[in-house]
């Protein structure tokens, strides 16, 4: 019997038929050629994500004006015939599998860059983006008009190359959005004012989309709130939609946030499941078209709730399926134990902003889909690796190693599998990479992996017993420093307080370092209603974090008053004191019951330079090799054992 049958339920989008209510949300991936044509990456991508399951796949945001509305050096263009052809191949690679294709339309208006477009960005009024900081060119009627028919012809392309839709973007702060916002429209002409005219520039383009192309499917992302002071709220959105409804549009697909709203587009990890819902909600108390509704949702049995309860009639995913680009048929099999979870580390939106093609931190294969996707067992005769580790790098490794066909063993030191992860998954809002460690011990237990915990790997068992190839994923140990006074007994490391060997309440904390870890574990002992104060010799903290959880996480600290002493070193340690100096060499002493020793991880790698003179294969992977976070770490399991050639 299906688990959830509500997400499994065919429905219709206008008359087209979808077989389930999974979409997955336009999500731009830098793969496309830099001239704008599809590129065998972008088609490799998408199918996968087909071949995976989802109903419907709404193709990333395509530029339909280049180059002045060009978002992205590497964005699909959909602006020119001489684009059809490989439109027409990606919108049938899609559909082969029985999904869904509709593809995105974006004009960025102001929130495009120059330095991209070689262009003044242009926007309904002169008022710049407080993020990008240009100042934009107010458009002309001319060129309003101009815009309208670049939609229509965009549209008309995709329709050429076969999609079964078109989805407007008119939201996260785009041209369309910037009419409908008077944040954003000041203009004194038909086209702002009124939410009537603010409207204008969208609905005629629905009505120019809709009398040529009545066949042709038509969504709109609107935003429900743009959560900008002045910007688009629910009830005007709601009005929005009603309009788009009597014009004919198809369905809504929900979404929040501008650029200038930092964190409600695409949300770091603090934020609720399914948190948006709510909004999605209210429309469809006042639209009969489907409405598509999603944003942190992951959990199948939550996104079944929201279709059963009627709060949408369709859920989108994001990054839960460039986690997994299995994830639906997972789900549909009820295999939920398979699923590699997303953990929000925003690693891929972060990828975007930086003109990077995405890839993601928890799956080697996305982007890389054409070459591991396909991959398949290899028969062969039985080759022999030892894996010693089993934090990210030696679990994928492992797993990976297997799948090739050869017979793994995996050793770890502790009773435990995971390592690092184990203390990874403590500080606030980190539950996710408790699910991804859960992920790969509960896949190498189901794998013919022999896991060997509580067992040193060491010179002696490789002697004794001598595989083909050694993995060493040996991880990493809290560096040490030479602060006098750092050894005494109120001196904790972190994992000592993450794994709470100290229960730290009501104290006057100092910790010693301000990296990621660092602030992580101040965020954890905020709970404990902790007085704490960081220092760091650096002049900003948590250096190397995604933007938006960075940025989530000072906002915890900045809120629960802790201390920040940047630019500042420690001297040394005293009973209950720490003894910093400052920039420009003031001495200054801090109390501190609790000094927490947060100053970074040094790679673990003994076993590999003894293991290296008996053995021509020995290979070192994860943080052993470099300490670059479990990104890396996985990858670099996953490309190793596809490295080794068991024919
Ligand atoms: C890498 C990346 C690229 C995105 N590109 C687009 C885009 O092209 N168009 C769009 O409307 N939203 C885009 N989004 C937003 C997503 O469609 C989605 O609304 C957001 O990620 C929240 O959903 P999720 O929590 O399921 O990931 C992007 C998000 C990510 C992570
Ligand atoms: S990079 Fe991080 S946030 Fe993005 S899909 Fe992968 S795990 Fe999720």
């Amino acid at each position: 019997m299906q688990r959830f049958p509500a997400l499994f339920t065919p429905g219709f989008i206008g008359g087209l038929f979808l077989k389930n209510r999974i979409v997955m949300s336009p999500m731009f991936v830098g793969y496309a050629h830099p001239d704008g044509q599809v590129s065998s990456e972008l088609l490799a991508h998408y199918e996968a994500r087909a071949r995976g399951g989802v109903g419907l796949i709404i193709v990333e945001a395509a530029c339909v004006d280049v180059p002045v509305a060009r978002d992205s050096f590497r964005q699909i263009n959909i602006d020119n015939p001489r684009y059809v052809a490989g439109l027409e191949r990606l919108a049938r690679g899609i559909k082969a599998y029985g999904s869904r294709a509709f593809i995105q339309l974006l004009h960025t208006g102001r929130q495009a860059s120059s330095l991209i477009t070689g262009h003044q960005p242009v926007a309904p009024s002169p008022i710049a983006c407080s993020s990008t900081k240009e100042i934009p060119r107010e458009l002309t009627l001319q060129e309003i008009g101009d815009i309208e028919e670049k939609f229509l012809n965009s549209a008309r392309y995709a329709n050429m190359a076969g999609f079964d839709g078109v989805e407007l973007h008119a939201a996260h702060g785009y041209l369309l959005n910037q009419f409908l916002s008077s944040h954003t429209n000041r203009r004194m002409d038909e086209y702002g004012g009124s939410l009537e005219n603010r409207m204008r520039l969208l609905l005629n383009i629905v009505q120019k989309i809709k009398n040529a192309l009545p066949g042709l499917a038509l969504s709109v992302r609107l935003n429900l709130d743009d959560f900008v002071p002045g910007g688009l709220e629910l009830q005007e959105s709601i009005e929005v939609a009603r309009h788009l409804e009597n014009s004919g549009v198809d369905v809504i697909n929900c979404s929040t946030g501008t650029y200038e709203s930092g964190l409600m587009s695409v949300e770091p990890a603090s934020f609720k499941e399914g948190w948006r819902v709510y909004l999605a909600e209210e429309l469809k108390k006042a639209v009969k078209i489907p409405v598509i509704t999603g944003g942190m949702i992951s959990d199948p049995a939550f996104a079944n709730q929201v279709i059963e309860e009627g709060k949408g009639d369709y859920v989108f995913f994001g990054r839960t399926l460039l986690a997994d680009s299995e994830w639906a048929n997972k789900v549909r099999e009820g295999s939920l134990e398979d699923i590699r979870p997303c953990i929000r580390c925003n690693n891929c939106i972060e990828h975007v902003f930086k003109g990077l093609m995405v890839d993601c931190t928890v799956n080697p294969g996305t982007g890389r889909e054409g070459s591991l996707n396909h991959f398949r067992k290899k028969a062969g005769k039985k080759t022999r690796a030892v894996v010693v580790g089993s934090g990210p790098a030696g679990m994928q490794a492992a797993l990976a190693l297997e799948c090739q066909g050869l017979s793994v063993s995996l050793y770890e030191k502790d009773e435990k599998l995971g390592g690092l992860l184990n203390l990874a998954c403590i500080p606030p809002h980190k539950e996710k990479v408790a699910q991804l460690r859960d992920y790969l011990i509960g896949q190498l237990r189901k794998s013919k992996v022999e896991i060997n915990t509580g067992h040193t790997y060491e010179i002696s068992d490789l002697k004794e017993n001598r595989p083909d190839y050694l993995i060493i994923a040996t991880g990493s140990n809290p560096s040490t420093v030479e602060i006098s006074g750092s050894k005494q007994e109120n001196c904790l490391s972190i994992k000592d307080v993450l794994e709470k060997k100290i229960v730290a309440v009501n104290k006057e904390i100092v910790i010693v370092g301000g990296g990621i870890n660092a602030c992580e574990v101040a965020d954890f002992c905020l709970e404990g209603n902790n007085n704490i104060c960081i220092i760091e010799e650096k002049n900003i903290l948590a250096i190397g974090m995604e933007k938006k959880n960075r940025r989530d996480l000072l906002n915890r600290l900045q809120k629960g008053k802790v201390q920040i002493k940047t630019s500042s070193r420690v001297e040394r340690i005293e009973k209950n004191e720490v003894i910093i100096s400052g920039k420009r060499g003031n001495i200054e002493s801090l109390t501190a019951e609790l000094i927490i020793m947060a100053t970074g991880f040094t790679p673990s790698n003994q076993l590999f330079y003894e293991a290296q003179n008996l053995h021509s294969n020995v290979f070192l992977i994860g943080d052993a090799f470099e300490i670059k976070g479990f990104k890396n770490a996985i990858l670099q399991g996953e490309m190793l054992a596809r490295s080794i050639n068991n024919s």
